[in-house]
């Protein structure tokens, strides 16, 4: 959690630091707080609240300066409160400091530190106490001396009075870009407060320590040895990471969804041959048929974009699929071997736990392949390959394009695999044009923006709602309520629509409605027998149905129509109308769309 920024060179710092800033508060929206070098000392400024509030302090001033630092908060260590905000201070405001990440050790190093007068209750603080203690002019060994002490995790950066023309940039486990311009160099946690200005970054690797000028970088390891690194060019453009017209960026990032699944999936299927060609897989075709099982791990919306690509492994390449969230995988002793493949899926490529089940898949021995947005990201960097699902930046805290892509990525593997197995050439063309006809079908979606923006206006009086869907739709229903719950604050649950008799009927009266998506399939018969079920207890019903289907209509109090698709493509339409209905309960409701209480994009801590 938390987002750095820092700037050295030839232009003003603060408006590039605060545009910077606004480009990273979806990883934290508790505080924020800048500072700059100045002639006569550091600036700093800092704020409880989100940028706009650290902006309001500023009073329209332009604190002056070429070099800087800035955070924003997700706060782990220390309640919400400027104290805590970042940056830190040490040897009387000489030193300034913003981290990301957690000092396990804290309590242990400040009593080493002993007799210091601390301002705030961070474990960050204690670290720009510790740095300082080891400070003899040289900004950047103090800072590897003081990180060889430290047991946790960090995203760093650090600057000194005495040395103004330097940042110190440190990464374990948080991650850190440098951006390269011409007579200046930015750092942020991920690139895109830097797409305006440059597309050459370096990504710092764990345990790596970069001193930053104007004119250089240079980049060593913590024992103290010089690194090569590569420069890479970013696909990303300023643009995609702007609302361009929309009210939030989720409603823009629900929109960019025909586009970016089309980004996906291009160059990837070969119509002809009916199958996908993924490289990232990085198998042999003979490897490929020795595997003899897949998992999928993953977190929140990536891992029902993984429940429906369990679906598509086992139908299409009848290979046995499970499906972990990351964070009980490791504490599940999971049997591996070098015949499972293992996908973590992940749009930022640095949820911790994501992180820490591909290290322990790994270390079992398996082939771990990364489903990825974010380009460089740990995640990505760490697996044995794997694809980029190309979804762009997605800004917004909930997750919709980024899910969207997972899904096709996902359908294009297993379809790869199928071809290998079982899957004629027939049914691998069929399986492709359904694909390749999928954005059209995205758009008459978002065409009903209005209809389903209406029918919202009439559930935001409803504390409870319930879920349902079956076979690959239960995946949709999950992902329907998640999206509901994070943005609108309203409780739902999910069931497969079968399960409903067996516990949840029982909430069901004309204060708890039902959202169904019962799209024609091989279970739509046994899906209407569940909202007859529904209708019998008098709830409210909102329903998912496949155009041409008049009939559904006498059970559903409201309905959206969509297109028809192959079964297992389903997912990538019928989430689309619960995206839009989630946001538009939550705009109704005057809830904070992009920035939903307690919730961070990208969860970095366990
Ligand atoms: C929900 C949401 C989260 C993320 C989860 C995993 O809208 O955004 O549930 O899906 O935190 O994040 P990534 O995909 O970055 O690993």
């Amino acid at each position: 959690m938390c987002g750095i920024v820092g700037y050295i060179g030839d232009k003003q710092a603060t408006p590039i630091l605060l545009k910077g800033l606004r480009r990273l508060e979806y990883r934290g929206y508790d505080s924020a707080g800048i500072a700059i070098m100045q002639p006569d000392g550091i600036f700093r400024e800092r704020s409880v609240g989100k940028i706009e509030k650290l902006v309001g302090k500023l009073q329209g001033q332009t604190p002056e300066g070429t070099v800087g630092i800035a955070h924003t908060r997700w706060a782990t260590h220390g309640g919400v409160t400027e104290a805590n905000a970042h940056p830190h201070t040490a040897a009387d405001g000489d030193l300034v400091l913003a981290h990301n990440g957690i000092i396990e050790n804290y309590r242990e190093l400040k009593k080493e530190l002993g007799d210091v007068k601390y301002k705030s209750e961070t474990d960050s603080e204690v670290l720009a106490h510790l740095i300082a203690s080891f400070y003899e002019g040289d900004l950047r060994k103090a800072v590897m001396k003081a990180l060889a002490r430290v047991r946790g995790t960090y995203g760093l950066v650090v600057m000194h009075r005495k040395e103004p023309e330097k940042i110190i940039a440190a990464r374990l486990g948080s991650p850190l870009v440098i951006g390269i311009g011409d007579h200046e160099h930015y750092i942020a946690s991920d690139p895109t407060p830097m797409l305006a200005y440059t597309k050459r970054v370096t990504f710092l690797d764990d345990g790596e320590v970069a001193e930053v000028t104007k004119d250089n970088v240079q980049t060593f390891n913590l024992k103290d040895k010089a690194i090569t690194k590569h420069i890479e060019e970013i696909e990303w453009n300023d643009e995609q990471a702007q609302k361009q017209g929309f009210a939030h960026f989720m409603l823009k990032e629900i929109f960019d969804q025909p586009t970016v699944f089309e980004d996906a999936i291009r160059g990837r299927v070969e119509a002809e041959e009916g199958t996908a060609h993924l490289g990232g897989i990085n198998l042999t075709e003979k490897e490929m048929r020795n595997i003899k099982r897949v998992m999928l791990i993953a977190c929140g919306t990536a891992s029902y974009a993984a429940m429906v690509g369990k679906y598509a492994f086992e139908r299409l390449a009848e290979l046995p699929c499970e499906v972990d969230v990351a964070s009980e995988f490791r504490y599940r002793d999971p049997i591996l071997d070098e015949q499972t493949l293992v996908f973590v899926i992940s749009q930022s490529g640095e949820t911790a736990d994501t992180l820490a089940a591909l290290r322990e898949a790994k270390r079992k021995g398996a082939k771990v392949r990364g489903i990825i947005n974010v380009i460089g990201s740990t995640i990505a960097r760490e697996a044995h390959g794997g694809t980029y699902i190309h979804a762009g930046p997605e800004l917004a805290v909930a997750s919709t394009k980024a899910y969207t892509n997972m899904v096709a990525i996902l359908l294009l593997y297993a379809l790869q695999f199928g071809r290998l197995r079982r899957v004629t050439v027939a049914t691998g063309q069929r399986i492709v044009n359904a694909l390749l006809a999928i954005p059209e079908k995205m758009q008459t979606i978002l065409k009903q923006n209005d209809a389903i923006e209406a029918i919202a206006d009439t559930y935001t009086r409803y504390q409870d709602m319930l879920f349902l869907g079956r076979g690959v739709n239960f995946p949709v229903a999950l992902e329907g309520s998640l999206k509901l719950k994070e943005i609108a604050y309203v409780h739902s649950e999910a069931y497969p629509g079968g399960e409903m008799k067996h516990g949840p009927i029982a909430l069901l009266s004309e204060d708890f409605p039902v959202v169904a998506i019962v799209t024609k399939n091989q279970l739509y018969d046994k899906m209407r027998s569940n909202i007859e079920e529904i209708r019998a207890r008098k709830a409210k019903t909102f329903l998912i149905a496949t155009e041409g289907d008049a009939d559904i209509a006498e059970l559903a109090n409201d309905i959206i129509y969509v297109p028809n698709t192959m079964e297992l493509l389903e997912p990538l339409l019928n989430t689309i109308p619960l995206q839009l209905f989630a946001y538009h309960m939550a705009v109704k409701l005057g809830k904070d769309v992009d920035r939903p209480r307690n919730l961070a994009k990208s969860v970095t801590v366990e």
